[in-house]
């Protein structure tokens, strides 16, 4: 060589060869979304949304296979191929076969060459057998461009549950984005995604667990029971979460939507488990950035920071930042803010139901729609609860615990409050009554079904004391 990397010099010297034949297999995938997804004769987005067939954008792929290697600590070709020659890949609902093929090219890039991936052993699961041709084809022209069969990366046609069920694979990890679909009432989960997350973590013989999920699996009571076997599954838990506003992972929306409406597309975790040390607990803030950041986004790895199995909520936290998190981990013994309000007490103040840049204090006299109202018992209470509710500390606890939107009694209930946070909001009530007397200067005004909707933003208020 050169002295270029494996990977400079395989993109300078193979245009044409089987990294090119990647390339197009992985355009083509992305491109071959709406068309596959006509699984029967019904209306193609009815039959996409039904089969939750919406398929992974490249740059997605390329960093969920970036976070992948690194949980598996695959950094060179020779760990590669040891993880390949002790491994069996499974992807659940491969679709085009998007991250087959972007793992291929990620195994290039790592100077892997088409002789020594001959071995590697993946089993490419659907229901939809259009879509598995339309694989199979893609994979046939990138075998022609490396003059190498790849005997091992074998097409299933089946429903994966049922799969999973018969399977005698051995060290499977499982990787890929599963349909995000809502199952029949009184079914065992609310939706489709989590019976195949169920289904691998009670697999057999299992290595490992990566999949883009909706970031319901990090925070939903609907899915406590799954994050016990989550944690219990004996892997390490690495977990990214993504925002959907102003950009999201999945351009065309996810899967609520036919449209391109962002609002409407999922908040998504890559939930990556596995790797060779299984105490790894670590979870990245929920991610936001403009489209202009998307490219930078997908190519850098998230802030990880660590969490605790103890952790009280249940949840896998998204922690938003170290203040959080230090503060957190002082709150034995604590009160949750719930004692210092009171049913009986008055309305002192309100709070807006959603959020997005800072928790909205309300006016109490207004009974504005979405608004929760916080009764307390006294003049002091109030000054706590009003200093809590506006500082940067709650609205990292919202953003570590909340859904990334609503704001809700029980994450105000349940907020800690230690003696030391406790004893700073007294020293500060006077300010508190003053800042409130005034909070005309802290008022930010928007239009809500035609109705002039009022708040305060005191994220500075306090802090200048
Ligand atoms: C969200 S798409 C993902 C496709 C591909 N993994 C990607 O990310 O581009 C979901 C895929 O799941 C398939 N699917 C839906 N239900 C399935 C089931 N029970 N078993 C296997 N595949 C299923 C659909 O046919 C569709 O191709």
């Amino acid at each position: 060589m050169d002295g270029s990397t494996p990977a400079q010099w395989i993109s300078r010297h193979d245009q044409d060869g089987w990294l090119g034949a990647i390339d197009r297999a992985i355009l083509a995938a992305e491109a071959a979304e709406l068309e596959l997804s006509r699984h029967g004769g019904n209306d193609p987005s009815q039959q996409r949304k039904a089969s939750g067939s919406y398929y992974t954008p490249s740059d997605v792929a390329g960093h969920f296979w970036d976070l992948f290697f690194r949980l598996h600590r695959i950094r060179d070709l020779r760990s590669l191929l040891a993880f390949v020659a002790t491994s069996d890949l499974v992807e659940p609902s491969a679709g085009s076969g998007m991250f087959v093929f972007s793992f291929l090219r990620k195994a290039a890039q790592l100077g892997a060459t088409p002789e020594s991936l001959a071995g590697v052993r993946f089993h490419v699961v659907d229901i939809n057998l259009a879509a598995l041709r339309f694989f199979s084809e893609r994979l046939r022209e990138v075998e022609d461009a490396a003059g190498v069969r790849f005997d091992g990366i074998r097409l299933v046609q089946s429903d994966f549950l049922a799969w999973a069920k018969t399977g005698t694979t051995t060290n499977v990890v499982f990787a890929g984005n599963p349909p995000f679909v809502t199952n029949p009432r009184g079914s065992r989960w609310k939706n489709l995604y989590a019976d195949f997350l169920e289904a691998m973590l009670t697999y057999e013989d299992l290595k490992g667990v990566s999949l883009i999920l909706p970031l319901s699996i990090c925070f939903s009571r609907d899915y406590s029971d799954l994050r016990v076997l989550i944690r219990s599954a004996g892997m390490g838990i690495s977990a990214s979460s993504y925002d959907n506003i102003p950009d999201c992972l999945f351009k065309a929306g996810k899967p609520d939507s036919t449209n391109t409406n962002r609002a409407n597309s999922q908040r998504c975790t890559i939930l990556n488990l596995g790797g060779p040390d299984p105490s790894v607990r670590e979870a990245s803030p929920l991610q936001r950035w403009p489209a202009a950041e998307r490219a930078s986004i997908l190519s850098s790895t998230p802030v990880f920071r660590a969490f605790s199995d103890r952790d009280a909520s249940g949840q896998i936290p998204r922690p938003a930042s170290e203040t959080l998190v230090d503060y957190m981990r002082g709150t034995a013994g604590a009160r949750p803010l719930r004692t210092f309000l009171s049913n009986a007490g008055r309305v002192a103040f309100a709070v807006g139901g959603v959020a997005r840049n800072y928790i909205g204090i309300r006016d109490h006299n207004v009974a504005t729609p979405g608004s929760i109202p916080i009764k307390v018992a006294s003049g002091d209470a109030s000054a706590l609860v009003l200093q809590v509710l506006s500082s940067k500390l709650f609205f990292d606890y919202w953003q570590t615990y909340g859904d990334g939107f609503h704001v809700t009694v029980n994450l105000i209930e349940r907020f800690p409050v230690t003696s030391a946070l406790e004893e700073d909001c007294m020293r500060n009530r006077d300010r508190t009554r003053k800042v409130w007397a005034d909070r005309a200067a802290y008022a930010k005004e928007k239009l809500n079904s035609g109705r002039v909707v009022r708040s305060y933003d005191f994220r500075a208020a306090f802090e200048e004391a």
